[in-house]
C-alpha cells in the first residue's frame, strides 16, 4: 500500500488491522460474549470506515483498496468535491445558508456561449461610451442566457500572476469574460491557450492620481458592457489574487443585488476633507464619499458610470492630487444615483493598516495558509441579509515573488486537484 497507506489516520489502519486477521481466526463460536463483541465491533467498523472514506475522498487521499468496494460515489459528493467545499466543511454551513447556487452542475448542459468575441475596435472613448449606453442587459432573469461576470484587470504592464488566474477560470468558459486594460506600449505575448489571449482592449496612457485612471476605468466598463451577457462587473489589479475557486466568487456575486463597492462617508482629511466645495451645488458635501478603487457592479449600475456626463466632468475639474478620483468618483456616484443598491463594502481585501498613500504589499514569506485563512473568513459582514465571516473574494496587493507559493496553496484556495 506504500505512501498512500501511510497518510490513513491511526485508528483506519487499527480497524485494517482488525479486519485483515486476528479477531477472525480468534473468533470461537461456542463464545457467545466474544461474538457478540465482534459482530458490534465489525458493524462499528464498516460505519467508521464509510464515514471515514467520504472525508479521504474530500482531502483526494485515494482510499485503500479494501475500502473501495464499500463506497458509492454519490453525485452529490462528487459535485461537492468538485467545488472544493468539503475541505471546508463547516464554512459549507455557513456559506449555503446564505446562497442560491445558480450555477448549473453541469456546464455543458446550459446553452452557454464560449466563443470569444473580438475585442479589436478603433472607437474613440466617446464613441465606444456612446455605443455601450446603448447596449440593454439581457433579461437574466428568465434563464434564457447564462450571466457572465466580467473580470476586468487594469494592469501597468504584465499580469505575472497570471498562472494563477489561468488556474481560476480554467473549466468555467461561458461564466465569464475577461477584459484587460495595459499600458499601450506593452507588449502581450500571452499564448493563444491563455485565458488572456486576445483579452486586451485598446487602451491609453494611464497616469496615477489623475481621472486618465478613471478614464481606463470606465473604457473597461464600456467594452465590457458592449456583451449584453455580462451581469456583474469587477475590476482588478496584477497584485489581486482570488481567494476561492470560481463557482463559489461567481455565486457570490449573482446572487446579490447589491453591488460591493466601498462607500463611506468620514470628517477626516483623507475622507471628507477632499470635498472641493467648487463641486457644489452638482455635488455637495453631504453627497461626497470615499471608498476604493477596486469596485464591484451591478449592470444597472455600471450603465449608470459609463453614462454619466453631468458628475464625471465636474470631478475631472475640481478633483485632484491629494483628491483622487478613482477613489470618490464611484462612491460618491452611486451615493447620489442608487444609494439602497450599495452594500457599502468591498470584496477585495487589503491591508491600509500601516499609514500612507499606499497599502501593504505581500511578498513570498508572507503566504502561509494561516494568512490567506484569516483573509478568507477572518472578518464579519452582511450578505444577502444574514451576516457572515466569508466577506472577502479577492486580495491585494500580492508581490510578484509571492507566484511560486500561491501556486502550492492554489489547490487548498481552488480546491482543486493537487
Ligand atoms: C434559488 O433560486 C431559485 C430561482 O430564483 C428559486 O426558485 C429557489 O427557491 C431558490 N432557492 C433558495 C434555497 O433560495
Ligand atoms: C477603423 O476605422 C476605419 C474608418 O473609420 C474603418 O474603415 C475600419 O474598418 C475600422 N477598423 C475596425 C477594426 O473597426
Ligand atoms: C445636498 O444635496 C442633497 C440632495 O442631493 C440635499 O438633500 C441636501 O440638503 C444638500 N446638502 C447641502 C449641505 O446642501
Ligand atoms: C449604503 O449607504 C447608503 C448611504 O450612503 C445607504 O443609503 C444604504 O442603505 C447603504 N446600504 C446598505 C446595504 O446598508
Ligand atoms: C465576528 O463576530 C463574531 C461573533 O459575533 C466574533 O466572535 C468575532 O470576534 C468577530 N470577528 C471579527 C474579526 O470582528
Ligand atoms: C432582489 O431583487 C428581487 C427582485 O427585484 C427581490 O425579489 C429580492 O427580494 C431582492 N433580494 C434582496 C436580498 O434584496
Amino acid at each position: 500500500m506504500g505512501s498512500e497507506w501511510d497518510l490513513m489516520p491511526s485508528k483506519i489502519k487499527q480497524l485494517n488491522r482488525s479486519f485483515s486477521g486476528s479477531h477472525c481466526s480468534q473468533l470461537k463460536l461456542g463464545h457467545f460474549h466474544h461474538f457478540l463483541l465482534f459482530i458490534v465491533g465489525l458493524s462499528l467498523g464498516i460505519i467508521f470506515i464509510y464515514i471515514t472514506s467520504f472525508w479521504l475522498l474530500a482531502i483526494n487521499v485515494p482510499a485503500p483498496a479494501f475500502i473501495k468496494p464499500l463506497i458509492p460515489l454519490l453525485p452529490d459528493h462528487r459535485d461537492l468535491l468538485e467545488r472544493g467545499h468539503l475541505l471546508f466543511p463547516s464554512r459549507l454551513q455557513e456559506w449555503s445558508r446564505g446562497t442560491n447556487d445558480t450555477i448549473p452542475d453541469h456546464h455543458d448542459s446550459v446553452p452557454v456561449s464560449k466563443e470569444k468575441v473580438s475585442l479589436v475596435h478603433n472607437m474613440s472613448d466617446d464613441e465606444l461610451l456612446r455605443r455601450a449606453a446603448m447596449v440593454q442587459g439581457q433579461e437574466f432573469s428568465d434563464g434564457s442566457i447564462v450571466p457572465k461576470v466580467a473580470f476586468m484587470f487594469l494592469t501597468y504592464g504584465p499580469l505575472h500572476l497570471s498562472p494563477v488566474w489561468e488556474k481560476f477560470f480554467i473549466g468555467h468558459e461561458g461564466f465569464y469574460s475577461v477584459y484587460w486594460h495595459a499600458r499601450p506600449s506593452y507588449n502581450d505575448a500571452m499564448p493563444e491557450d491563455s485565458v488572456f489571449y486576445g483579452t486586451r482592449i485598446p487602451s491609453q496612457e494611464v497616469k496615477w492620481g489623475t481621472s486618465s485612471m478613471m478614464d481606463a476605468e470606465r473604457r473597461l466598463l464600456a467594452n465590457a458592457l458592449l456583451d449584453p451577457s455580462n451581469l456583474r462587473f469587477i475590476l482588478l489589479s496584477e497584485s489581486c489574487i482570488p481567494l476561492f475557486d470560481f463557482k463559489t466568487i461567481y455565486n457570490y456575486l449573482v446572487n446579490t443585488n447589491l453591488s460591493l463597492q466601498a462607500s463611506f462617508d468620514h470628517p477626516r482629511k483623507n475622507a471628507r476633507g477632499r470635498y472641493n466645495p467648487q463641486m457644489a451645488p452638482t455635488i455637495n458635501v453631504t453627497n461626497w464619499r470615499k471608498g476604493s478603487q477596486w469596485f464591484e457592479l451591478r449592470r444597472d449600475l455600471a450603465h449608470q458610470v459609463i453614462a454619466d456626463q453631468k458628475y464625471y466632468p465636474i470631478f475631472q475639474e475640481f478633483c485632484h492630487p491629494p483628491c483622487y478620483v478613482d477613489e470618490h468618483y464611484i462612491p460618491t456616484l452611486l451615493n447620489i444615483l442608487q444609494p439602497s443598491l450599495n452594500s457599502n463594502r468591498t470584496v477585495t481585501w487589503v491591508d491600509w493598516s500601516r499609514d500612507g498613500p499606499h497599502p501593504r504589499k505581500f511578498g513570498w514569506d508572507d503566504m502561509t495558509d494561516e494568512f490567506l485563512d484569516k483573509i478568507r473568513y477572518g472578518s464579519n459582514c452582511t450578505y444577502s441579509g444574514k451576516s457572515t465571516t466569508m466577506c472577502f473574494l479577492f486580495a491585494r496587493k500580492f508581490l510578484p515573488s509571492t507566484l511560486e507559493q500561491l501556486l502550492r496553496i492554489l489547490p487548498v484556495l481552488l480546491g482543486l486537484d493537487p
